[in-house]
């Protein structure tokens, strides 16, 4: 099979070197047919892996439920292997690689026993396309073969374009060898968990689980902490970003990237629709990709972007037909569910998916559930994987293998207070001071406590293949290197009210904001200049459609000098870990920043309304 797909001398070796290792029973090369998807859906429905759901009312469409010690990423499981630490940096694990690679080949030796080891040869980017980049994952899941065909452009025509070339090698295993006559479980893997990456060679071995992040090796490991790294020797940069299109009522089309942490809320943003006001003007919003860009310096001295991706990993709770429409279609069929419940009609629910929750689910644990009985049906990291090619609001050019010209970045977190809004960086080196001191609170989508602010530069802390300081100084000579950079902007949707209740109503409602931000960067919104950046007055931004008051617009803009001061004091902490490689540039932004908190008052009037009491006492 393998002589007649591939005569690369490279991988040979390699697939040969991981069967002596691994000691897997078979070896079997995808070719990323759909005869051979549903032959692999059908094995795992039969080893418990997988449900099929009711094909009328989820066409195609399986729920795979994990070990509950397997449900996310494991960040203090992860990590970057450069032959010095000091290349690492402070918010990456880091190993000797010598070292590491004992570990994972006592751990790997005979891993793979009593099943079949897969090779997946997948590229991120469309097929041949100057920006892509093309990885070979080997494993012993058949689940993540599903999903990698899902989620990457994936078998046998990418070994084609592969040709002799090179590839990043990326080695998975569950971890859970099988004995001569032992039964296999639903969801195999190990307690024990490694994501390690080899950021030099670019390799990534990943040892012990199943899920998302952690296993299907293209999405984090490869696409951004390998490419971060790449595109940090090569000039160009990876980031934890959705890319959207937007179409104005005159026909004009900007592209945006918008970097928030996982889980909240790049798929929403990603698929937008807008509200019924901006629609008839004729405002449309469409997608490129919703999770990561890859964004290189064009010949014409703009920037382009591509989605590396070929699918959506997105979060199921919290998704319903009001808030996501696009996301619901693109899962209505084709998919693959995790950690999802069961209805009784064989079809998927989750938190947040319907008003009303039904009577009775099984569970993502496999027990019997009913409404209160205190335990949440599906996981809060259940997710849905799915094509998108299925995504209603698809943008023409998303396979265009040159990408899109983008002209705004956008960095937001998940703040119940503090941050306004909106506002725009006065120039690159306040943006990119911006974005490297982004705070938000933690999520599911990693193991361990939720709901504390982090410091989460760029969106990027768990996924950063190289020191943080260095990516900083990346960013500001990304900048400096091309003629007109981006407009950069701050964003905060999550904000609440003294009952603790989100006070923007968020999802298609975002337009209003991404609007002012389209006009920002056409030269034509209007805006005030604060401490942090420019502001949108309550007249520069579109109501229309929304019952909004100066008040209430006042309580999600407002920026309380002393909660900033300790906000811009609680920088340093990030700072002083990094001090010996972080650009001067921030300390003297920081400063800025810090000595016009303190301007006189009067200064302030002109902006009243936007704050009402912050700035004229
Ligand atoms: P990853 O796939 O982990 O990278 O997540 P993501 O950034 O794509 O987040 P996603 O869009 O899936 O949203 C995560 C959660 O935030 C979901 O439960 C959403 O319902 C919620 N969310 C998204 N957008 C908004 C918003 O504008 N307002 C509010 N209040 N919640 C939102
Ligand atoms: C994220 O956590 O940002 C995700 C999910 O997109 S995972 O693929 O598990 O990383
Ligand atoms: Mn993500």
């Amino acid at each position: 099979m393998a002589a007649q797909m591939t005569q690369n001398r490279e991988l040979l070796k390699w697939v040969e070197e991981t069967v002596a290792l691994c000691e897997p029973s078979n070896v079997y090369w995808c070719d990323g047919s759909q005869e051979e998807y549903d032959r692999m859906c059908e094995l795992l429905v039969q080893s418990g892996t997988f449900k099929k759901l009711n094909p009328e009312k989820r066409p195609n469409s399986y729920l795979a439920w994990s070990d509950p010690i397997d449900v996310a990423r494991v960040e203090d499981r992860t990590f970057i292997c450069s032959t010095s630490k000091q290349d690492a940096g402070p918010t990456n694990n880091w190993v000797n690689p010598k070292e590491m690679k004992e570990t994972l080949k006592g751990l790997f030796k005979g891993c793979m026993k009593g099943r079949t080891m897969y090779v997946i040869p997948f590229s991120m980017g469309p097929l041949g396309s100057p920006i892509a980049k093309i990885g070979i994952e080997i494993t012993d899941s058949p689940y993540v073969v599903v999903n990698m065909r899902i989620m990457t452009r994936m078998g046998k025509k990418v070994l084609e374009v592969l040709g002799n070339g090179e590839f990043v090698p990326c080695l998975h295993s569950v971890g859970a060898p099988l004995e001569p006559g032992q039964q296999d479980v639903p969801w195999p893997c190990n307690k024990e968990k490694y994501i390690v990456h080899f950021p030099e060679e670019r390799a990534i071995w990943s040892f012990g689980s199943g899920y998302g992040g952690n296993a299907l090796l293209g999405k984090k490991c490869l696409a951004l902490r390998i490419a971060s790294k790449q595109g940090k020797d090569e000039g160009w940069l990876a980031e934890h970003m959705l890319i959207l299109g937007v179409e104005a009522p005159t026909g004009e089309k900007t592209y945006v990237g918008a970097a928030f942490p996982s889980a909240c809320g790049k798929t929403n943003f990603a698929m937008l629709i807008p509200p019924k006001p901006f629609q008839e003007k004729g405002w449309k919003v469409t997608t490129i990709g919703d999770d990561i860009a890859w964004i290189k310096p064009g010949p014409d001295g703009q920037i382009y972007a591509i989605n590396p991706e070929y699918g959506y990993f997105g979060v199921a709770p919290g998704t319903n037909y009001d808030t996501n429409p696009n996301a619901m279609t693109s899962c209505e069929k084709n998919s693959i569910f995790t950690n999802v419940a069961l209805t009784e009609d064989g079809d998927v629910w989750w938190e947040g998916m319907t008003k009303e929750p039904p009577a009775k689910l099984i569970d993502w644990q496999g027990n019997e559930w009913t409404p209160g009985c205190g335990r949440p049906a599906a996981h809060p990291n259940a997710r849905f994987t799915s094509p998108a090619s299925q995504c209603p609001c698809i943008d023409p050019e998303w396979e265009n293998p040159r990408g899109v010209p983008m002209s705004a970045f956008i960095f937001g977190g998940r703040r119940k207070d503090t941050v306004p809004l909106v506002y725009q960086a006065f120039n690159w080196n306040y943006g990119v001071y911006l974005a490297a001191t982004l705070g938000s609170e933690t999520t599911a989508a990693a193991v361990g406590a939720t709901g504390n602010v982090r410091r989460d530069p760029f969106a990027m802390l768990p996924f950063c293949g190289y020191h943080m300081a260095d990516y900083f100084a990346h960013w500001l000579q990304f900048g400096r290197s091309i003629p007109k950079p981006p407009r950069i902007f701050s964003v905060n949707w999550f904000r609440k009210d003294a009952n603790g209740k989100f006070i923007w109503p968020g999802y298609g409602e975002n337009m209003r904001v991404l609007k002012w931000i389209v006009e920002r960067v056409q030269g034509k919104a209007g805006s005030v200049e604060s401490p942090l950046g420019w502001m949108p007055r309550f007249e520069d931004m579109d109501w229309e459609g929304l019952e909004m008051n100066r008040e209430k617009y006042n309580e999600l803009m407002s920026v309380d000098r002393d909660v900033w001061q300790q906000e811009v004091l609680s920088h340093e902490e990030l700072f002083i870990k990094m001090y010996d490689r972080l650009p001067k540039e921030f300390l003297h932004t920081r400063e800025l920043i810090l000595s016009s908190l303190w301007r006189s008052p009067e200064h302030w009037e002109q902006i009243g309304d936007v704050h009402p009491e912050g700035w004229n006492e």
